[in-house]
């Protein structure tokens, strides 16, 4: 049985003001709930004052960022390595966002480059691969997704592998309230499982935690969650507000 993570991206909204005064209000909510992992991404300013937000509290939450850069040190002005977030007690990261791969220039080479220096910094990554709707329109969804799973597990070790965590995350139901149907989401994660296994082998594959990203909300969580293949979810509008993150987290299984 694998455990499901349900992870929060909250992509370029809240100021360390706003993440504490988030975590006062979410701690709560959450308080003794070991079903699920709990993981919040915050933007790097932010990782601090969420860090010790939650370390102050008895529970467990990951606090992940929403990008790295894959060397560890350098001339390499504005960029932050897996090193520092380590340092900085982040536990995941986000790889690969399809707002990266659109508006940021991140490809599936780079995927690759940041989910080798993520699993060398034991950071857990997680790794966001998805169609968009001209792809999905055109038939060309289980291509696309191969081809983003090959490229992103290129020459990484079975034994490395354990702790990569993909989000399928389909770019048009990403904060359009558009969401894939559970059928759907759970298609997709079989081929991204049988990808895994050709990377990793049959026994790691079947222990790959796959979550679904797009338009996740406490209206439809238990639906995507009661499918099997769904692993968890990676959310972002519905991760801003406290009590509809703990909504989510908390879904009626
Ligand atoms: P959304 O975003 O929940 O706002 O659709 C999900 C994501 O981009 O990770």
């Amino acid at each position: 049985m694998r455990k499901k993570v349900i992870a929060a991206n909250w992509k370029l909204y809240k100021t360390p003001k706003e993440t504490r005064d988030f975590f006062l209000a979410f701690l709560p909510h959450v308080q003794g709930h070991t079903r699920d992992e709990i993981v919040v991404c915050p933007p790097f300013v932010d990782i601090f004052a969420a860090v010790v937000a939650v370390q102050a509290s008895d529970i467990a939450i990951g606090i992940g960022a929403q990008d790295l850069y894959w060397r560890s040190e350098g001339a390499f002005t504005g960029e932050v390595s897996a090193p520092m977030l380590r340092g900085a007690g982040c536990t995941h990261v986000i790889i690969g966002h399809s707002e990266r791969r659109q508006h940021f220039g991140e490809t599936d080479d780079s995927v690759n480059a940041k989910l080798k220096s993520a699993l060398l910094a034991g950071l857990v990554p997680i790794v966001c691969v998805g169609e968009v709707i001209e792809e999905r329109e055109a038939g060309l969804t289980e291509e696309v997704l191969r081809r983003q799973c090959t490229r992103a597990f290129a020459e990484i070790a079975a034994e490395d592998a354990r702790p990569i965590t993909v989000a399928y995350e389909p770019v048009w139901a990403i904060g359009t309230g558009r969401t894939a149907t559970p059928e759907l989401a759970a298609e997709a994660h079989r081929v991204i499982r049988s990808e895994a296994a050709k990377a990793f082998g049959q026994t790691a594959a079947a222990q790959l935690r796959i979550l679904y990203g797009g338009s996740v909300k406490p209206e439809n969580a238990a639906a995507l969650m009661a499918e099997e293949e769904i692993d968890g979810a990676l959310v972002g509008g519905a991760s801003l507000d406290p009590k509809s993150f703990a909504a989510i987290v908390k879904y009626q299984g």
